[in-house]
């Protein structure tokens, strides 16, 4: 057996806790397939004092001095199991260049700097992992950075965030409203304390980002995501899409288009959707990921699992230890980033979609006419109109109008609504969703 790969771990939570357990649980299977055995150098935290259980580790390996651990010369592999832009960032940056591979689960800094960290695994020659950043257990991103490969990505369509999907799910099972279903979420330990970055869709959004990266071969970062989270979903938003034969969920959409030039583009978004119950995402339920791949030749493709916990996500950590220590043993280094499209990224107003618009309208003469007549100035195209009683009292003359529109792009939907909300005869647009899949 040749010498071991030595690990810096940075971080040592939900996360990192799990590393230290399966790398002490499988470390002769680690060090069979990997052809050496791996050891912890050390372990960087916040807190030594921290009460961590019957961890299987010596407590001398602790330390409160990250970058002095990564600086140490017996440090081959650093993975980073801390989170945050800064100061994780500096740290990374410093290993890559120092020429240590670098394994991550970092999804808010690789949506927000990944060129920074790409940079710097080219200057130093070092390898950058990072499969349980998105999605957690679910191999996802070696598929489309390797697998996929010889083939064109046209579309990836995800639900990647595990609190949503329950909050989501659990809307459409009882009928619950949004509050109430997060409470739930809470109380089972799905939603953390401030779930602001789960259902304002920021995690969303940087994993979207992620996925395009790879899927389109361009660098796309957070801030070109459009993200729309899941607090304004109501209860008749969710017996809405049950009417259409749909369900919502919160979706992430990266898709390859043209501009007005014939330029081909990308659009990303993040946004709650109907999707019909036939759609295999529609399936998906409590807090699993999926993720639907559509490629030139191998068609569709669909990824499924644990999208999150800390078994579920130091498996994807351990997956990336075993391909970086291997790659050091044999002298060489991963493919390094792909960004060679180099696409631009759409706005959301360019993007296409297609709308499900809920309104209450006086019933009378040339209502249907004048509604339809804002959809035509907005040059959208309506595809069915549904007319049921609407919720005022017996008698008040008032109608529902259920219409969905055929794909248009998502600014003319917008400033169609936008124009009906003004109309006398519209008495409220009750709700408006976009629909994805066909429905
Ligand atoms: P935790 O909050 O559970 O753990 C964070 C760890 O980092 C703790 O051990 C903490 O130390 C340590 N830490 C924090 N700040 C510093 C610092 N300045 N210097 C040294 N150590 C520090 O996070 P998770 O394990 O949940 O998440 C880690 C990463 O994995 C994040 O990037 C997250 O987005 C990602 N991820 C998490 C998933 C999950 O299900 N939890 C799923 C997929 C990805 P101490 O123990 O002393 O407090
Ligand atoms: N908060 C994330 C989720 C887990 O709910 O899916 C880690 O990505």
């Amino acid at each position: 057996m040749t010498s071991p790969v030595r690990l810096a771990l940075l971080g040592c939570g939900t996360v990192g806790s799990e590393v230290v357990r399966l790398l002490h649980e499988q470390s002769a299977d680690l060090a069979a397939r990997i052809g050496a055995p791996l050891e912890i150098a050390g372990i960087a935290v916040r807190r030594l004092g921290r009460d961590r259980g019957d961890l299987p580790v010596d407590e001398a390996l602790f330390t409160t001095d990250p970058l002095g651990l990564i600086k140490r010369d017996d440090v081959d592999v650093v993975i980073e199991v801390v989170g945050g832009i800064e100061p994780a960032r500096g740290w990374l940056v410093e290993a890559l260049r120092a020429g240590k591979s670098v394994v991550t689960a970092n999804k808010a800094l690789l949506a927000e700097d990944g060129p920074a960290l790409h940079d710097a695994a080219a200057e130093g020659g070092a390898d950058l992992y990072y499969e349980a950043s998105v999605a957690g257990a679910i191999p996802l991103l070696r598929p489309l950075r390797d697998s996929l490969h010889g083939d064109r990505v046209n579309r990836v369509t995800g639900i990647v965030n595990g609190t949503t999907n329950f909050i989501l799910s659990a809307m459409d099972a009882t009928g619950a409203g949004f509050a109430e279903a997060l409470e739930e979420a809470t109380e089972l330990g799905y939603a953390e304390a401030d779930p602001t970055a789960d259902v304002e869709g920021f995690d969303a959004a940087a994993k979207a980002a992620i996925l395009a990266s790879l899927a389109f071969h361009t660098r796309v970062t957070a801030a070109d995501v459009h993200r729309e989270g899941i607090t304004e979903v109501t209860a008749a938003d969710v017996a809405s899409a049950k009417a259409m034969g749909c369900t919502i969920k919160l979706l992430c959409i990266a898709a390859r288009g043209r501009d007005a030039a014939g330029r081909e583009t990308v659009s990303v978004r993040v946004h709650p959707a109907m999707i019909p119950l036939t759609h295999p995402l529609a399936s998906v339920g409590d807090a699993f990921n999926a993720v639907f791949v559509e490629a030139e030749a191998a068609g569709q493709l669909m990824f499924y699992g644990r999208g999150a916990g800390g078994a579920p996500t130091a498996s994807a950590v351990l997956g990336d230890v075993v391909a970086v220590a291997r790659n050091r043993l044999a002298g060489v280094r991963a493919p390094s980033e792909s960004a060679y499209a180099d696409l631009a990224v759409r706005p959301m107003g360019e993007a296409l979609t297609r709308y499900h618009i809920s309104l209450d309208v006086a019933d009378r003469p040339g209502v249907l006419a004048a509604v339809a007549g804002v959809f035509a100035r907005h040059d959208v195209s309506i595809a069915t109109v549904r007319q049921g009683s609407a919720d005022g009292p017996a008698g008040s003359g008032d109608a529902e109008l259920v219409i969905v529109t055929h794909v248009a792009p998502d600014a003319a939907l917008a400033a169609t609504v936008e124009e009906l909300r003004g109309l006398d005869i519209v008495r409220s647009v009750a709700s408006v969703l976009r629909v994805e899949g066909g429905a």
